[in-house]
């Protein structure tokens, strides 16, 4: 009895040291004799013991208020209260740290309020992290003359930048999930890029997706160093359009990313002056149309994404200039025509992806035999006629051995489950690959149509008899392992009858009638 009331009251010592204010030294490094240190559930005050400390984290902490008193002496560099619900930085918060601080983080905590000035003292910030925070305005003072490397604002209530990038050198410069609602002339003017050394992987990037912008004034992008970025994102905003000259000093940006907005409208010169971008994204947006030339001067870029768009048709000569592209993605899309003659200029293009569209031919001969780079062909879920897909598909199995996407479409007739209709169509403009299916499903032989198609022309014989021969090695491996499954089903079933001594009715009746389901649901 007396044994066990010691246990239970070492047990109840143990949790309460556990659960109640503790700091753990973790790996110490003997060069320096400095360790990290891990804290839980602290509420007022770290312990005296984080003057050694080259680094403190701090789990489930609870400091509504971080004050002067919180940390009594800090030399390390890495300083982490994360998630540790800090709703108001005051002034001299950081009197008793040292200046060799590179990381702050305050990631998910409530801070709306921070005192000016609190990080003066730190003039070599690697890391200022403030992300999902309930910043929407600090004082003037608060960030002004900082350097900082990376600078992570994203998931605030910030409408009005000002205060917050005034006056500072970023390397990398986050204000993605915000409430910005425009990019206005001199936004930016005071904001500085910098790079600490040409070999750090991250510089001159700037993200603001996620935001609730409108517009963007031409010539925005203009930093308070005349430098320019390398990355910039505005996904997932509410712009609708491009205006000339929009991004025209950013003669050094690569990355230009503009998807999930509401673009419809593009002018000649909207991504003008440009010349060393390699990634231009604009998919998910509502370009219907494309002005002549729009991606003319864009001589360097390699990857074009105008994915989930509203294209019908592209002009013949709008790919013209983008001599070193090799990626170009147009699936959904409503294109009902695609010359090859429209590619003609892509001399590096390696992947084409035309799938979703309203595609009733493609004329692949003239593609392969001008795009010699071209390893990917994506064509699915357009409105191809069997005999046609047949023809293509001998094409593309010569070339690269068959289809490029996963088949999907076993349900309808298909090849390789790339749905085609059976008899030519008469169709209308508007018809969607959605009413495409509809019709066709309603052909009510539902097998991969291949084989009833081959008929061996000179030519094609040998990729038949290859063809056939993987179908028929298939075939063996099919038929080997659904003997195997048989065996083991009929000596489970054998097993389970003779145990219970009684069958279980309806077992084919059961699936026979799923089946009959699915064919309902398809018409
Ligand atoms: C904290 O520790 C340092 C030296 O380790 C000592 O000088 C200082 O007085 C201590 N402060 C408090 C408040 O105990
Ligand atoms: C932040 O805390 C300081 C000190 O407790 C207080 O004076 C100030 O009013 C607080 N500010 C806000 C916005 O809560
Ligand atoms: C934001 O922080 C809260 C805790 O304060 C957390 O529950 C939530 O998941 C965080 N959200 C993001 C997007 O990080
Ligand atoms: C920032 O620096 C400028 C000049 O270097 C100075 O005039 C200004 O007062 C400083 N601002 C703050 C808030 O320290
Ligand atoms: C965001 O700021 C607006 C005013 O700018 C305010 O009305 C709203 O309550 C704030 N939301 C949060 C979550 O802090
Ligand atoms: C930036 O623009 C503001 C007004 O919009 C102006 O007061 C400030 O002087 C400009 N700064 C520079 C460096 O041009
Ligand atoms: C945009 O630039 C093109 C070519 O320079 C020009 O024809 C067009 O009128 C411009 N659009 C506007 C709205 O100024
Ligand atoms: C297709 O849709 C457009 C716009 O909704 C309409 O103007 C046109 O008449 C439609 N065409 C047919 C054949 O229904």
């Amino acid at each position: 009895m007396n044994k066990l009331l010691t246990t239970f009251l070492i047990c109840l010592c143990l949790c309460t040291i556990i659960k109640g204010q503790v700091c753990e030294k973790g790996r110490q490094s003997y060069l320096f004799k400095t360790f990290v240190m891990s804290c839980k559930n602290i509420r007022d005050q770290f312990p005296n013991t984080t003057s050694v400390a080259s680094s403190i984290s701090c789990e489930n902490c609870d400091i509504p208020t971080f004050t002067e008193d919180v940390v009594v002496t800090f030399n390390g560099g890495i300083f982490d209260v994360s998630n540790s619900h800090i709703k108001n930085i005051t002034e001299n918060a950081f009197k008793n740290f040292g200046n060799a601080v590179q990381k702050l983080i305050f990631a998910n905590n409530q801070i709306s309020y921070i005192a000016p000035h609190v990080f003066d003292k730190f003039n070599n910030l690697e890391d200022l992290n403030l992300h999902n925070n309930s910043l929407s305005n600090v004082l003037p003072g608060v960030f002004e003359n900082l350097t900082i490397g990376v600078f992570d604002l994203s998931n605030n209530n910030i409408s009005d930048v000002t205060n917050f990038i005034r006056k500072i050198k970023v390397r990398k410069l986050d204000l993605s999930n915000n409430k910005l609602t425009q990019i206005s002339i001199n936004m930016f003017n005071d904001t500085s890029f910098w790079v600490a050394s040409p070999y750090r992987a991250i510089f001159h990037e700037l993200n603001i997706g996620n935001n609730q912008i409108e517009s963007i004034q031409p010539g925005s992008f203009k930093f308070g160093d005349g430098n320019s970025l390398r990355v910039l994102y505005l996904q997932n905003n509410k712009i609708t359009v491009i205006l000339n000259n929009t991004f025209s000093l950013q003669n050094e940006l690569k990355n230009l990313i503009l998807n999930s907005n509401q673009i419809n409208s593009l002018e000649t010169d909207s991504f003008n002056n440009l010349p060393k971008l390699i990634m231009l994204d604009l998919a998910k947006n509502k370009l219907a149309t494309l002005p002549f030339g729009v991606f003319s001067k864009l001589g360097n870029l390699e990857t074009l994404n105008l994915e989930s768009n509203q294209l019908s048709k592209l002009d013949p000569s709008l790919f013209s200039g983008l001599v070193r592209l090799n990626r170009l993605h147009l699936a959904h899309n409503k294109l009902t025509q695609f010359s090859p003659t429209t590619i003609f200029p892509l001399g590096k293009l390696t992947y084409l992806d035309v799938s979703d569209n309203r595609l009733r031919e493609l004329d692949l001969k003239a593609i392969y035999s001008h795009q010699t780079r071209l390893s990917t062909l994506i064509i699915n879920d357009n409105f191809w006629s069997c005999s046609k897909l047949v023809a293509m598909y001998k094409v593309m199995n010569a070339k690269w051995g068959g289809f490029h996407d996963p088949a999907k479409h076993f349900d309808v007739p298909n090849l390789h489950g790339i749905a085609c209709s059976r008899v030519e169509l008469d169709y209308d403009e508007n018809l969607t690959f959605a009413e495409f299916m509809n019709i066709i499903s309603q052909d009510r032989v539902f097998e991969d149509i291949y084989d009833s198609r081959i008929n061996g022309d000179a030519e094609t014989t040998q990729v038949s008899l290859d063809h056939l021969y993987i179908q028929i090695t298939g075939m063996f491996w099919m038929f080997l392992s659904i003997t195997i499954m048989c065996t083991v089903f009929f000596v489970h079933f054998v097993i389970v009858t003779v145990k219970s001594n009684k069958i279980i009715a309806n077992k084919l009746n059961f699936s026979y009638s799923r089946a009959q389901d699915e064919n309902v649901q398809l018409m």
